[in-house]
């Protein structure tokens, strides 16, 4: 079993959202499966599509062009996909003018593979190239197929304005970074995701504050490494040495950048995702505790306890250093939420290394975690020079040994906010009672409480008076107005 992140990040089981722009004279169905990334790469499409008059639909059956945006992280990720493309198969026996565009990773890993190995699939484009989605789609509509996977060294889609997709207008998604330079040897985003950029901070900045203008209330800035934000006037992150002196001089680390949007929109709550130990400055961990409207939450993966696996993994710290990091961010940032990523069975992982992984959590102790069994991804480093060595048995074990032991730790987390006053963001109603909303508090734990007249959007002081592993339960004090 796998731990779903109700947030999106990672959930193969994420529901399409539908936005409700009404422009246009053909209709676009869009589905988005993976990470956070994802989900706004697709309000990026919408946006691209909207120019050139689409409108999006929730309707497939009707719909001109079905676009699917696909994750390939693991293998049951890519097995979703190709399940619902069989499911949009049959949309085409119905409808023989649709079209059928796959995006992002899958597209970028198979490329014209996945034009063979998919008959209906009319459109492949990788993640970098969705500007030219316009041309592609006047190839598409005389009957050929059109692929364009090219990677770029500077596509950060700054100038584009997303079409929000998420429904409760309240939490926005804003990518700061794209691509990853790391090479963890199990991790299939560099190849499909390319090198790693980092987008204008102005260009960021006038998205938060026309975020505000349009009332939401907190923004996630996504980066597979936002701690490896650097921008000094454009280019790869990876040629900033070849960068002029005044280039250098006048750059923008994240720390900065963080700074700079937590001044630009005081009034908004800021989050960020994912940090990478081996890039988080003691100096981002400053602006964390010095703004009051930067989330105190830090998701920070670490992927394995022993520090054998850590580097078999070509991850580039300790386990020592990690929990320096972990001292820190408790030290510099008080009642701070911290969340994990961890994979077991990772190859040569024995019962030692993964009795380091239980001992590292023990220390921690995480408010919560995504956890996962290692799945072996063509073409990556660990592929080409391990064998997937664990037997499925061992894994699944292992899995569930740390999702109880996580469990257990949410658990002690979640009873220190008994009779606490924590600040809630409502973002929709409570799945399990319509007479409750629910939200998050700061630390990034879903808050449930009754609805009296409070609405969504409210930031609103909720006294906790129980809690489950993934819930505190409470009940409002008083109206904070932010
Ligand atoms: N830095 C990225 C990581 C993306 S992958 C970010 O934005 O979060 C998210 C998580 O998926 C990783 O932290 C890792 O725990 C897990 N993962 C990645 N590749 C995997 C694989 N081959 N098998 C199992 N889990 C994997
Ligand atoms: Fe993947 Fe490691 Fe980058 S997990 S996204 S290669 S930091």
């Amino acid at each position: 079993m796998e731990v779903k992140n109700p947030y999106m990040y990672n959930g193969e089981t994420m529901t399409p959202k539908i936005g409700s722009l009404n422009v246009g004279t053909k209709s676009v169905y869009i589905e988005s499966y993976g990470c956070a990334m994802n989900f706004s790469d697709s309000e990026i499409v919408l946006s691209i599509l909207n120019d050139i008059n689409y409108k999006n639909t929730n309707d497939m059956f009707n719909a001109d062009l079905i676009l699917i945006n696909t994750c390939s992280i693991r293998e049951k990720a890519e097995l979703t996909v190709r399940k619902r493309l069989e499911k949009f198969n049959k949309v085409k026996t119905k409808n023989k003018n649709i079209k059928i565009g796959v995006l992002g990773c899958m597209a970028e890993r198979l490329k014209h593979k996945l034009l063979e190995e998919e008959k209906i699939v009319d459109l492949v484009v990788g993640p970098d190239a969705y500007k030219d989605l316009p041309n592609l789609l006047e190839e598409v509509s005389d009957g050929h197929t059109a692929v364009n996977v090219l990677l770029s060294k500077d596509e950060t889609y700054s100038n584009i304005n997303p079409v929000r997709l998420n429904p409760n207008g309240v939490s926005a998604f804003v990518s700061i970074t794209r691509g990853c330079d790391n090479m963890c040897t199990f991790c299939v985003v560099p190849f499909t995701r390319g090198r790693e950029r980092s987008r204008d901070p102005q260009s960021i900045i006038n998205e938060l504050i026309d975020l505000r203008k349009k009332n939401y209330k907190e923004v996630t800035l996504l980066g597979q490494n936002v701690d490896s934000y650097l921008w000094y006037g454009g280019g790869l992150k990876k040629d900033f040495s070849k960068a002029s002196e005044i280039q250098k001089a006048s750059s923008i680390n994240f720390a900065k950048l963080l700074e700079m949007c937590a001044l630009a929109v005081p009034e908004m709550r800021i989050r960020f995702s994912t940090s990478n130990p081996q890039d988080m400055s003691l100096d981002v961990i400053k602006k964390v505790a010095k703004y009051k409207n930067i989330c105190n939450y830090i998701h920070l993966p670490v992927q394995s306890g022993s520090d054998k696996i850590l580097k078999l993994m070509n991850r580039q710290h300790t386990i020592k250093d990690y929990l320096k990091l972990i001292d820190n961010i408790n030290n510099e940032i008080p009642n701070c939420g911290i969340s994990h990523d961890m994979i077991v069975g990772f190859p040569n992982e024995t019962e030692s290394d993964h009795e380091k992984t239980l001992k590292l959590m023990d220390k921690v102790k995480y408010s919560f975690g995504y956890m996962f069994k290692y799945s072996e991804r063509p073409g990556t480093l660990a592929a080409k020079k391990f064998d997937d060595n664990v037997d499925e048995i061992a894994k699944s074990r292992r899995l569930s040994e740390i999702i109880s032991l996580q469990q257990k730790h949410s658990l002690f987390r979640n009873k220190q906010y008994m009779n606490n006053i924590v600040e809630v963001l409502i973002e929709k109603e409570s799945k399990k009672s319509k007479s409750k909303w629910a939200g998050r508090n700061q630390q990034n734990t879903t808050v449930v409480f009754p609805k009296e007249n409070y609405k969504i959007g409210d930031f609103v002081n909720v006294r906790i008076n129980n809690y489950t592993s993934a819930t505190l339960i409470g009940e409002a004090v008083n109206y904070s107005k932010k």
